[in-house]
């Protein structure tokens, strides 16, 4: 966002003197206050703008966390829990100042358990350094946000992180059985279980899981893991127009084919693609298909995709490539992964959203998406996870000159989504970019039952203020 909103900022005052309490728990080395690392955590990925925090603090375990949210309560001051800093929705900037707390130090995997097949992590770990430490030992941890290089398992929790293979493995949420969560005001709890089952209590792992940090932080995790399937196949297939390549996925779901991966790719993401030098796509390519199948027979592997390409085909798809070897595959990915970023070369500025809409709806969606575009003159890229529903449609921008018209073309997106029996956001939450959105999709009585479920375990508000619901209208 270009115009900034302004929050009111914690008193300086208070902070130094939560500074001063806090150098009784931690070392000098796990504070700083350095202009460029406070300019480094006041950004994440959310284009939102900056929001400075008044210090960083990196704690090393679960006592120092707590200690941290315990001190922050006592001198008043808001603290914001943060990870790699790759949120999409700001949930992690500090809007009115104060702590950011950085878990990235807390970075070990503490044990996986062949046998259970369990793992158990701190918050810090790199999703991929789980996934590859998981492969090694023929287990599988699905979930993978396109950040995975770099995002971590404790802002995945926070925002219950999907990603490619949620189609068939589902999200972040249902791997995680068990945390250490520190609560706002740092008690420490031991909720969920190490079982695969169990059923004891309310379910509050499942309410940690996409709290987007405002009811607290967790501290370790314990993850449910799966065989590693044997087979992958993945192909690229390439079709006229974006209204095939969605009707084709439509298509292939009706027909009783559940792939890994369906990710669609319009003609907006391939131009940003090319732009950057990533991949080659055949002349006249109006849209793509990113597919994947596994499994462990390989013939079964081959028969399923070749179902599907014949599907395709019949929708007009016009060319199938399909990887040979991993570094084939490890180039389509790539291709993919790379298109949030390559976006933001075709225009000054952009917003990315991450609607979901009922997946026959799919091509409706598109087709007014673009529509909308062509109306408003702005231009809109979708992309991302079309199999589940759940697409990227970005708009891109020249500036803020523009940012009223985007504003307007964002409110309408949105509707047309709640319209069609959608939901506002899939995987980046909510955090402080959408929160004014919320209220199309939430009854009025189901956003007060959730501010007073936030009230009930930060009754302060001081932990990662500012976020999720509508801001109080002020009179
Ligand atoms: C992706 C991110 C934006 O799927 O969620 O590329
Ligand atoms: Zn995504």
């Amino acid at each position: 966002m270009t115009e900034q909103a302004h929050f009111t900022r914690v008193e300086p005052e208070r902070v130094a003197r939560l500074l001063a309490d806090l150098a009784r728990v931690l070392t000098p080395g796990q504070v700083r206050q350095d202009a460029e690392t406070l300019a480094a955590y006041g950004r994440d990925e959310s284009d939102s703008g900056e929001f400075l925090p008044d210090a960083v603090v990196f704690p090393d375990d679960t006592a120092q966390v707590s200690a941290v949210f315990k001190r922050c309560q006592v001198h008043g001051v808001p603290f914001t829990p943060c990870g790699a800093r790759s949120g999409k929705s700001g949930g992690s900037l500090p809007l009115r100042g104060g702590l950011v707390v950085s878990l990235e130090r807390m970075n070990r995997i503490l044990a996986i358990s062949v046998e259970d097949l369990t793992a158990v992590v701190e918050p810090g770990v790199i999703t991929g350094d789980l996934m590859r430490a998981v492969e090694e030992r023929g287990l599988f941890y699905p979930p993978d946000p396109n950040s995975w290089e770099f995002c971590t398992l404790g802002g995945n929790v926070a925002e219950n992180a999907g990603g490619p293979r949620a189609l068939k493995y589902g999200v972040t949420r249902d791997y995680v059985i068990g945390l250490t969560w520190v609560t706002p005001e740092g008690e420490i709890l031991q909720v969920g279980r190490r079982t695969i089952k169990g059923v004891a209590g309310y379910d509050l792992v499942g309410l940690f899981v996409g709290s987007e940090g405002t009811l607290g932080v967790a501290t370790e995790i314990i993850l449910q893991l799966i065989p590693l399937p044997r087979r992958v196949m993945t192909a690229l297939i390439v079709f006229p127009s974006v209204l095939s390549a969605a009707r084709a996925v439509s298509a292939v779901l009706a027909a009783g084919i559940l792939p890994r991966c369906l990710e669609l790719i319009d003609d907006v993401a391939i131009a940003a693609i090319v732009h950057r030098g990533s991949f080659a796509f055949p002349p006249g390519a109006g849209a793509a298909l990113i597919v994947e199948v596994d499994g462990n027979a390989q013939e079964g592997v081959l028969a399923e995709l070749s179902q599907l390409g014949a599907i395709c085909d019949r929708q007009g798809a016009t060319q199938s490539l399909v990887a040979q070897d991993d570094s084939q595959r490890e180039k389509l990915w790539a291709a993919r992964r790379v298109i949030s970023p390559a976006l933001r070369a075709l225009k000054p500025a952009k917003i990315s959203e991450d609607i979901v809409v009922p997946r026959s709806r799919i091509p409706e969606i598109i087709e007014r998406l673009k529509a909308m575009g062509a109306e408003l003159g702005l231009t809109v890229a979708t992309y991302g996870h079309a199999g589940d529903g759940n697409l990227h449609a970005n708009i891109l921008y020249d500036g803020p000159a523009q940012r009223p018209l985007v504003e307007e073309a964002l409110r309408r997106m949105l509707l047309m989504t709640v319209e069609l029996g959608g939901t506002i956001t899939g995987e980046h939450g909510v955090g402080h970019a959408k929160r004014e959105y919320l209220a199309l999709e939430q009854s009025a009585a189901l956003l007060d039952l959730q501010r007073r479920l936030k009230a009930f375990f930060d009754p302060s508000g001081l932990l990662n203020p500012e976020k999720m619901f509508p801001a109080p209208k002020r009179s």
